[in-house]
């Protein structure tokens, strides 16, 4: 007999959930390897190769080494490279060979726009590769870093990358007014399709570490740190009106970095104005998953997939990830 008055749930979620079609109907995000962006290390000479040990599985290549790898990303759908280089000798305390139209960073981006066309290519937009005591700016006697001089020659860098056939001028040093000043030279000069692909909201986090060692700027820094420009970790209000103000000054693009810890960010930035928005998944959060992979206590194809497909969900556009060339093989089944 069944009781007249048998109680059951209002609403079973798990209905949706039992099967893989109605799982796969009411799914909200999908990763795909147009979400990524392949952040690379290039080193100066010839056929060199050397493995960033707190990094495992990403290397620092020369540049003959780097055109396999962008051969690489272009079959397997990637849109995006972000180039960072390492800086072997010529480090300065204004870090001007930032500038050197024939520098390691200007002929890397001439060659890969000559080979591969279709391939988006984004630099980064600093000094702490060429500086000597490893600081993103020039700094003064107390080692503050300076925000206008550092500006002037962050224009002067940009516009050696835009003639160089860069796609993206991304800025990672957090000087004020630096978006409005990039802009203006960069249209001055006839760059108009040049984007600037904001580092808009970037903390001073202990989780660039291995990137840090990746480029050789570690040792140099020692133990100064990015304080004085970089945001709080402690604050996310602040990041809005970095935001808005790298959008005011005519940012294409903005970016939240770190990326994992700072999901909070991304959705409200991403709330709030609705432009292209992306993460970084830093080195340090690339060494942690690939540490806890490699001990046998994550899944790593599984823990790589999910923390992708995470930021999808926070609102993010794409990621800037180590990952990418793993995550897209491992999209395609
Ligand atoms: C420097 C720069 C850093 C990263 C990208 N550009 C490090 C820093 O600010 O010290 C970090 C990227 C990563 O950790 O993967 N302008």
């Amino acid at each position: 007999m069944i009781p007249v008055s048998r109680s059951f749930p209002a609403t079973r979620m798990r209905r949706m959930r039992r099967d893989d079609f109605s799982r796969r109907l009411m799914r909200e995000h999908t990763l795909t390897a147009d979400d990524l962006i392949y952040p690379v290390f290039v080193l100066e000479g010839e056929r060199r190769e050397e493995p960033v040990v707190s990094m495992p599985g990403v290397v620092r290549q020369s540049l003959d080494r780097l055109l396999a790898t962008a051969e690489e990303a272009v079959k397997l759908g990637i849109p995006a490279l972000a180039l960072f280089p390492v800086i072997e000798s010529g480090k300065t305390l204004d870090g001007m060979e930032a500038c050197n139209p024939e520098g390691l960073v200007p002929t890397v981006v001439r060659t890969l726009k000559r080979e591969f066309p279709q391939l988006g290519v984004i630099t980064d937009g600093a000094l702490d590769p060429y500086t000597s005591h490893g600081q993103d700016g020039v700094i003064d006697e107390h080692g503050y870093v300076l925000n206008d001089i550092t500006t002037e020659i962050l224009v002067k860098q940009a516009l050696c990358h835009a003639e160089a056939g860069v796609d993206m001028v991304a800025p990672s040093d957090m000087m004020d007014g630096r978006i409005g000043a990039l802009r203006q030279a960069l249209e001055a000069h006839g760059h108009i399709h040049t984007r600037i692909f904001s580092y808009a909201a970037k903390y001073a986090s202990a989780f660039y570490g291995p990137f840090r060692d990746a480029v050789g700027s570690a040792g140099n820094l020692g133990k100064a740190d990015k304080k004085t420009y970089q945001m709080d970790p402690a604050n996310s209000d602040e990041a809005l009106h970095e935001v808005a103000m790298d959008l005011a000054e005519g940012a294409d693009l903005v970016m939240v970095k770190p990326g994992l810890p700072y999901l909070d960010v991304i959705r409200r930035v991403k709330d709030q104005f609705g432009v292209p928005t992306f993460a970084y998944q830093v080195s340090g959060e690339y060494a942690m998953l690939k540490a806890a992979a490699q001990n046998g206590w994550l899944d790593e194809r599984a823990c790589m997939l999910e923390s992708l497909l995470a930021f999808k969900r926070a609102g993010a556009d794409g990621v800037l990830t180590y990952f990418a060339l793993d995550a897209a093989r491992a999209l395609r089944g």
